[in-house]
C-alpha cells in the first residue's frame, strides 16, 4: 500500500486496480449469458469511478435528473441510460425524454400519465419500462428493502394490468418491458430465486410479450462482504448471474439487463482517517476520528458495521467505540471495535466504502467534504493520470 502519511485526512481512497478487476468479472460473467449491466451510479458517482466503468462498455442506471446529466457528462451513451424514481419532477422527465435515454422506470400510472402528456407536448414517444413492486422479502436490513407492499416503489401487482392498459392505448408511450428491484445489500441467492420465479408468472399472467413487452430489468442488490472485505473483495458474480440463467423462463430473446451498485464498487474504497483524541468514558474508550457520519453515514442510518483497522500502531488490543467529530450521538463507527492499542495521530482505516459513502456525504456542521485519492498499481495517482483515467484531457481537474 502507498504512502500516505503526508496526506490531508479525512479522504476516500479508491483501489482502482481492484475496481477494475472487479468490473471486468461481472461483465465477463454477464456476458455469458448474453445480459447487460447498467451501474448504479447512486452507489459512487465519482468521476473516475464513473469513467473506469465507462470504459468497460456498462450502461447507467439513475435516479435522478442530475444524475442522468452527470451520467451524459461522464460518456455513457444515451441508449445505456435507464432512469427509475418514484417521485420524478416535470423536468426531470423532460429532461430524459429531451436527451433520449434508453428508457424510463416508470413507477405509478399517475406518472404515465404525466409522462404521456410532457412526451405529447414535445411531440415525443417516451420508451417506458414498467417497475413492478413484486411483493418479495428480501432478507436484508429493513431500511434498504424495496419490493415489498409496504415501499413506496414500483408499481403494486394489483394495479400492473391497469398501467399496461394506459401503455397500450397511449400514442406516445413505446412500452418497452418490466423493471424490479427487490433490495439492497442481498448476500444470499434465495431472494433472486423467487424473484425469478415471480417475474416468470408475471410475463404469463399479465401476457407481457401481447403488450409488446421484451426487455427485463432486473435491478441490483447484490451484497459485498463487510465484515471480511479484505478476503473477499470480490462477489461471486457466477453464482449470481447462474441463478437468473437457471430459473428465468422468459421467451427467447428477451433482453436482460441489471442494475448493479455496491457489488461493483463497495469493496474498492476507503475511508482514511486520523484519531484526534483517544478519550477516557465511564467504562469505555472513545476513538475519536477526523471522519464522521458526515463522510459515512451508513452505520448511523442502518446500524450498519465495516472492518476498522488502525494501520499505524501494533500494541495489545483493546475495545473501543469509533466515533466521529459530528453534534450527534448516533456518529459512531463502531462500538466496541477491537483495535491495537490507538493513540492521538494514528491512523484508521474504514473498508468497504466505495457503495453508498462518497455518494450520501452531509454538509451538516458545515463540514469540509472529503476529497477522494486514487491508488493504482501500489501509488497514489498524480492529477495528469487521473484526468486521462477521466477520458477528458488534463484541463479540467485542478
Ligand atoms: N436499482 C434501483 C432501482 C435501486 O433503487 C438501487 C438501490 C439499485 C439499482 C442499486 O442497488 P445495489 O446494487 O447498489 O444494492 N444507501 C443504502 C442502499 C440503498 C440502495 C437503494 N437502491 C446503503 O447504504 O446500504
Amino acid at each position: 500500500m502507498s504512502d500516505l502519511t503526508g496526506i490531508r485526512t479525512p479522504f476516500y481512497l479508491y483501489d482502482l486496480d481492484l475496481l477494475k478487476k472487479t468490473v471486468s468479472i461481472a461483465s465477463a460473467e454477464a456476458r455469458r449469458f448474453g445480459y447487460f449491466i447498467h451501474y448504479a451510479i447512486k452507489a459512487n458517482n465519482d468521476p473516475v469511478i464513473s469513467s473506469i466503468i465507462r470504459d468497460n462498455g456498462l450502461g447507467a442506471d439513475c435516479v435522478s435528473g442530475n444524475e442522468v446529466q452527470k451520467s451524459l457528462e461522464y460518456g455513457f451513451p444515451n441508449s445505456t441510460i435507464v432512469y427509475a424514481g418514484v417521485g420524478k419532477t416535470d423536468e426531470e422527465i423532460k429532461l430524459a425524454l429531451a436527451e433520449e435515454i434508453f428508457c424510463l422506470n416508470c413507477e405509478s400510472a399517475e406518472e404515465l400519465d404525466v409522462i404521456k402528456e410532457i412526451a405529447r407536448l414535445y411531440g415525443m414517444k417516451a420508451r417506458v419500462a414498467l417497475r413492478v413492486n413484486p411483493a418479495i422479502e428480501a432478507d436484508t436490513h429493513r431500511n434498504i428493502t424495496t419490493g415489498l407492499d409496504e415501499n413506496k416503489f414500483g408499481i403494486s401487482l394489483p394495479h400492473l394490468k391497469n398501467a399496461l392498459d394506459i401503455c397500450s392505448n397511449s400514442e406516445e408511450i413505446e412500452f418497452t418491458g418490466l423493471h424490479f428491484h427487490i433490495g439492497s445489500q442481498i448476500t444470499s441467492l434465495g431472494p433472486y430465486r423467487r424473484l425469478c420465479e415471480k417475474v416468470n408468472n408475471i410475463w404469463r399472467e399479465f401476457d407481457i410479450t401481447a403488450y409488446g413487452g421484451s426487455m427485463l430489468n432486473l435491478g441490483g442488490g447484490f451484497g459485498i462482504d463487510y465484515n471480511d472485505p479484505e478476503h473477499n473483495s470480490i462477489p461471486d458474480f457466477k453464482s449470481f448471474f447462474e441463478v437468473f440463467k437457471r430459473y428465468l423462463k422468459l421467451p427467447a430473446g428477451t433482453d436482460v439487463r441489471f442494475e448493479l451498485g455496491r457489488s461493483l464498487v463497495g469493496q474498492c474504497g476507503r475511508i482514511v482517517t486520523r484519531v484526534l483524541y483517544t478519550k477516557k468514558g465511564v467504562g469505555k474508550k472513545f476513538v475519536i476520528t477526523d471522519a464522521g457520519m458526515t463522510e459515512l453515514m451508513r452505520p448511523s442510518l442502518y446500524q450498519a458495521r465495516h472492518h476498522i483497522i488502525n494501520t499505524t500502531s501494533t500494541g495489545r488490543t483493546e475495545k473501543y467505540d469509533v466515533v466521529g467529530p459530528v453534534c450527534e450521538s448516533t456518529d459512531v463507527f463502531g462500538k466496541d471495535v477491537v483495535l491495537p492499542e490507538t493513540v492521538r495521530g494514528d491512523i484508521i482505516h474504514i473498508l468497504s466504502c466505495g457503495a453508498y459513502a462518497g455518494s450520501m456525504t452531509l454538509n451538516f456542521n458545515l463540514r469540509d467534504r472529503a476529497p477522494a485519492v486514487y491508488e493504482s498499481g501500489g501509488r497514489i495517482l498524480s492529477h495528469n493520470e487521473i484526468n486521462d483515467l477521466r477520458g477528458f484531457g488534463s484541463v479540467l481537474m485542478p
